[in-house]
């Protein structure tokens, strides 16, 4: 299907509801705009694209995706710049990285063009929606569901991909208190820990409030061996500061790869700074800690972008980082990648892209 040929047949809503919105206080996740994107598989085929008003479904209770949980999503945003148009951030990154997971999951490949129409017309649709306000956006949700009628056990024949979208503030407010995880695991080799599949998150509820009970507001996952060594904090990348150098595990089969991880190690390669992809031991977090060279932590994610890290705890000890405010590198980084992001900074390697209204 070229993207010429396709023309999205758009049911709008009569009377818009944003008017609920107030853009002072957003917060993330409770006010959805008024259309969604909705398309279907079936027949080895993606048909009958629409946009249509968001608002609940009917769906059967042998629905496959509620019971063997194939299902799976992506996090994206828009901005709105200076003028007021609406700037993407690497959508086509978005897609791709939708496309591992739903390989996967056995789930279908959504082809680039669909996705990049139906997301620009929802745009172009819902652009009241994007924030003016700094460091708001409008928060993207992509994802794809199995919906045979069927409870035996095979990947379904019929999948629908839906976007919706919110607009978002903050979605930390505060710098975080997070607890190495020692028992539970979020992903094993040869697991689906890289795909952005709905279970990973759902299997990691518990862990959480296991830890946000003892004071934390979430935790810092470790490797499925050993627990020695860290793989990502809470629904984050993580990265730390150690001695100068920003340092992050690698990814892997375990790990999610962020957009926001790949976009931060980027701009800091160009801005000179070491960056180091290596496996990071808890014991050299320690060490750094007590040398007094662990000079930031923070996680990266699309809902939260930047979230700094406050205090870490493994083994009965609190390690309390240097305050935020000083921090040189994430500072800088979560900085000059918002001004990538709403067009007030050059962008050498193409990530944003313009909707034309
Ligand atoms: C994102 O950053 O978009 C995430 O995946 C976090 C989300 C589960 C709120």
């Amino acid at each position: 299907m070229s993207i010429d040929m396709l023309t999205i047949p758009a049911q709008c809503v009569t009377e818009s509801r944003i008017q609920e919105l107030d853009y002072n206080n957003i917060e993330f996740g409770k006010i959805f705009s008024d259309h969604m994107f909705v398309v279907d598989y079936k027949d080895g085929a993606w048909q009958n694209p629409q946009i249509m008003p968001y608002g609940p479904m009917s769906l059967n209770p042998a629905t496959s995706a509620l019971h063997y949980g194939q299902a799976i999503f992506e996090g994206m945003k828009a901005y709105r710049d200076a003028n007021g148009d609406i700037l993407m951030f690497r959508p086509v990154d978005n897609l791709n990285r939708l496309n591992i997971s739903a390989e996967r999951m056995c789930m279908p490949a959504l082809p680039e063009d669909l996705f990049m129409q139906g997301l620009e017309q929802l745009l172009r649709l819902d652009a009241a929606w994007v924030p003016p306000t700094s460091g708001c956006a409008l928060y993207l949700r992509p994802f794809m569901f199995a919906t045979d009628d069927f409870i035996g056990v095979r990947p379904s024949a019929t999948y629908r991909f839906i976007i919706f979208s919110c607009p978002v503030g903050a979605y930390y407010g505060q710098a975080l208190k997070v607890a190495i995880e020692p028992q539970f695991v979020r992903s094993a080799e040869g697991g689906a820990g890289y795909a952005k599949a709905a279970g990973n998150y759902g299997a990691a509820l518990l862990p959480a409030r296991k830890m946000q009970d003892k004071g934390y507001h979430q935790l810092i996952w470790t490797d499925a061996k050993e627990h020695k060594y860290i793989e990502e904090s809470g629904t984050m990348n993580v990265m730390f500061v150690i001695d100068g150098k920003l340092i992050t595990p690698p990814v892997s089969t375990t790990i999610l790869k962020g957009i926001t991880r790949d976009s931060v190690l980027t701009l800091a390669r160009e801005l000179g700074y070491t960056v180091e992809e290596r496996k990071v031991a808890i014991t050299e977090l320690v060490e750094a800690h007590k040398a007094g060279k662990l000079q930031e932590a923070f996680g990266t994610g699309t809902a939260a972008t930047i979230a700094q890290i406050a205090t870490i705890h493994y083994d009965g000890t609190d390690m309390d980082l240097p305050a935020v405010e000083g921090r040189e590198i994430s500072n800088r980084l979560a900085t000059e990648l918002d001004k990538i992001k709403t067009g007030q900074a050059p962008d050498p390697l193409n990530w944003v892209q313009r909707i034309n209204l």
